[in-house]
């Protein structure tokens, strides 16, 4: 099969006598006119090569190489600078985003296959055992104070039962809860990260942030100090960040708080599932329609939503589900019953729910919405249900 070539260029004549170029020695190519289309059509492509021109008015080639070395899944494609300019501070900026040639421009066909070349045998090792990326899962509550978190910190565990390699991220800096929940000292993993500059968020950064909780379960976590929620506004370290978490699991699982933010949208179009938590009693079933209609206008079906609903008020004043279930056109994943004493406990005892009541009636459903969950995710191998 070709190798494919993507071409990053703002100058249409580069596109098309660089792409010719490259057709004529039997690669496939696809040219972006600058650098937001480029990283799209990475992701989308996920081409063997980049042809990465740094002078471009929307976003230089810098950092289009930033962000592509960001993004675990597309980080290892070899980039070939092209530059008008042959300074060597240019080079050395270069190759210090991650670059790994270079082409100075005008090229000669004969040096440009031979670079080509060159590049794509280098790196052809890389390209022959391609990881499978981790599945990820969002949880998001139609509004706030319903168990979102809660739900999420125990489905995490019931899927780590499974054999399930979880990652648990709280993605709300300043208004994290499940520090407290766990009697997590000190949950300062995720401002840190967002505190950063995007060059600076690296497996080994976001590595170092994470902590292991008892259970097993990986968590990374936000504090609970409320100068740090505009931390969220940080959108593309909370993106990298993200991006680095799907490079160390099989499972992410990322609790996004209530309602869309601006940190969390970009997030949930690039999810595998979005687990919509909604309390079946007015107003939050509206809440949870409007919810519904903007994920659809930002790219997430309905077929892309589990629905779980919170039951804690009285039977009386409940919708019921299957019309909850059909006003938001979304399959019922699960329902979670009240338990606050069982609630309290957990969380006074730093202890998570279905470890603390292995037979109660919410245990059991946690553990059924984690198998409805599990069918999104990359199969378990060589471990039994504990
Ligand atoms: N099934 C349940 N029945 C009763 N209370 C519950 C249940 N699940 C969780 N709770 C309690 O509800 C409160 C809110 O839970 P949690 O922090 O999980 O909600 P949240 O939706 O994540 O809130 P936030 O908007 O602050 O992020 C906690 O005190 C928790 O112990
Ligand atoms: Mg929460």
């Amino acid at each position: 099969m070709a190798e494919k070539i993507l071409i990053i260029d703002d100058d249409i004549d580069t596109l098309k006598l660089v792409g010719l170029m490259l057709e004529r020695q039997g690669y496939e190519i696809s040219v972006a006119s600058n650098g937001t289309i480029g990283l799209q059509k990475t992701s989308s492509i996920v081409p063997d090569l980049i042809l990465l021109d740094v002078m471009m008015p929307d976003m230089d080639g810098y950092e289009v190489t930033k962000r592509l070395r960001a993004d675990p899944s597309i980080s290892s494609i070899p980039i070939i600078m092209f530059t008008a300019k042959t300074m060597v501070d240019d080079k050395v900026a270069g190759f210090e985003a991650g670059v790994d040639d270079y082409l100075t421009k005008p090229t000669h066909p004969a040096e440009l296959t031979a670079h080509v070349k060159a590049v794509l045998a280098r790196t052809a090792h890389a390209r022959s055992e391609p990881s499978e990326r981790a599945r990820s899962i969002a949880f998001v509550g139609a509004r706030g104070g319903l168990g979102t978190s809660t739900i999420a910190l125990n489905v995490s565990i019931a899927l780590q039962h499974q054999g399930h390699d979880v990652l648990l991220a709280e993605l709300s800096p300043g208004r994290g809860t499940l520090a407290l929940d766990l009697h997590i000292a000190e949950p300062v993993g995720l401002s840190h990260l967002l505190s950063r500059s995007l060059k600076d968020i690296h497996l080994r950064s976001v590595d170092s942030e994470i902590i292991a909780h008892k259970t097993g379960l990986r968590l990374l976590l936000s504090s609970f100090y409320p100068r740090e929620a505009e931390l969220e506004q940080a959108v593309p370290q909370m993106e990298a960040i993200v991006a680095n978490l799907t490079a160390m699991c099989t499972t992410v699982v990322l609790d996004m708080g209530s309602g869309i933010r601006p940190h969390t949208q970009a997030l949930l179009s690039n999810c595998d599932r979005v687990v919509l938590v909604v309390e079946p009693i007015y107003p939050a079933t509206m809440i949870g329609q409007t919810l519904v209609e903007e994920l659809e206008t930002r790219g997430i079906g309905r077929h892309k939503v589990s629905l779980a609903l919170i039951t804690r008020e009285r039977t009386s004043l409940q919708v019921p589900w299957q019309q909850v279930s059909s006003d938001l056109g979304l399959e019922l994943a699960g329902i979670i019953s009240p338990a606050p004493e069982q609630a309290h406990q957990a969380s006074q005892s730093g202890t998570p729910l279905i470890v603390l009541h292995p037979a109660g009636l919410v245990t059991d459903q946690i553990h059924k919405l984690a198998d409805h969950l599990s069918t999104f995710l990359l199969p378990v191998r060589g471990r039994t249900r504990l």
